[in-house]
């Protein structure tokens, strides 16, 4: 391991240049993949925009019942004709969500902290690699805890699954966790984000912070957003601007979605700002004209 005094702090991040091996596949870093996992990344980042709107509704694998999501059943169908990929636990999946929709499916793999606790950063891998081919997963979903207590087993963690996914061909998709102890700055995203890309995740999610643009220009992979805690709608459809502005490949939103007054219509705002070209002040007239006589 190279000596840690004396490092220069990395400057040069070419925003301005795109991707340079991007060949003739339309996700980043994946030229050179095999087939099967082109096609599971195809069912994630729609081939015509290369982006993807992700709904994360995994909350429950530590947050047990969430405002907005008590009913699985039936929340979900309603939005899932609005969403790209659907992200949860294989127990919601396989209670509450219909095997007849189309969308991509984000599997989350590892688990092991509730919120009773006060450190959350311990996981286990909590799916074998067999359950997430039967379920026909397009991506494996683990929390990583770089800078954390647990980060050596989260990265211990994130490589078996990387290791299970290329022996079948299942993209492993890295969370970067955010947490008490840990900063929410470009250096830190910039340190965590190219970790998880080198260990061979082949999709990274993180979140919006200052310098973004070298944020994603300094990592391989895409990168996809998390909305993060319930923002007002306006703010909300700024921020999946901003990370679309910046070069995110999409965002993967939770709470910003299914706790808004108006989930459906909000899904579909976030939709025209990541795959139809739209600004922020756009979508968001978009919403108030839909959801005006129910406000
Ligand atoms: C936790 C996750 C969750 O899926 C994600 O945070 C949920 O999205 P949101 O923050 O938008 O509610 O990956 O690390």
């Amino acid at each position: 391991m190279a000596d840690k005094e004396g490092i220069k702090v990395a400057k040069d991040y070419h925003v301005e240049e795109p991707f340079a091996n991007q060949g003739d596949f339309h996700v980043k870093g994946a030229n050179s993949l095999d087939w099967g996992m082109k096609k599971h990344l195809s069912r994630i980042f729609d081939p015509k925009t290369g982006r993807t709107v992700m709904f994360a509704f995994d909350h429950g694998y530590f947050m047990g019942s969430t405002s907005g999501l008590e009913r699985l059943d039936l929340v979900i169908p309603k939005l899932a004709p609005h969403v790209d990929v659907l992200m949860a636990t294989r127990g919601a999946l396989r209670t509450c969500v219909p095997a007849s929709l189309p969308n991509g499916i984000a599997l989350r793999v590892t688990s092991g902290s509730s919120m009773l606790n006060d450190d959350l950063s311990h996981e286990v891998v909590a799916v074998e690699i067999e359950d997430a081919i039967r379920m026909n997963a397009d991506c494996m979903a683990v929390q990583t805890f770089i800078g954390a207590d647990g980060q050596l087993s989260s990265i211990d963690n994130l490589s078996r699954v990387i290791n299970a996914g290329f022996r079948y061909s299942i993209p492993t998709l890295g969370v970067v966790a955010v947490g008490k102890e840990m900063e929410r700055t470009d250096r830190f995203f910039k340190l965590a984000t190219r970790i998880l890309a080198e260990m061979g995740c082949q999709i990274v999610k993180t979140y919006y912070c200052d310098n973004f643009e070298e944020v994603v220009a300094a990592c391989p992979v895409p990168l996809v957003i998390a909305g993060g805690k319930k923002l007002p709608e306006k703010e909300a459809l700024t921020l999946a601007y901003r990370v679309i502005q910046g070069g995110a490949a999409g965002v993967d939103m939770g709470r910003n979605i299914f706790q808004s007054v108006h989930p459906v219509e909000m899904a579909q705002a976030v939709r025209k700002i990541v795959h139809e070209g739209a600004t922020d002040a756009e979508a968001y007239a978009w919403y108030e004209e839909m959801t005006a006589d129910r406000s």
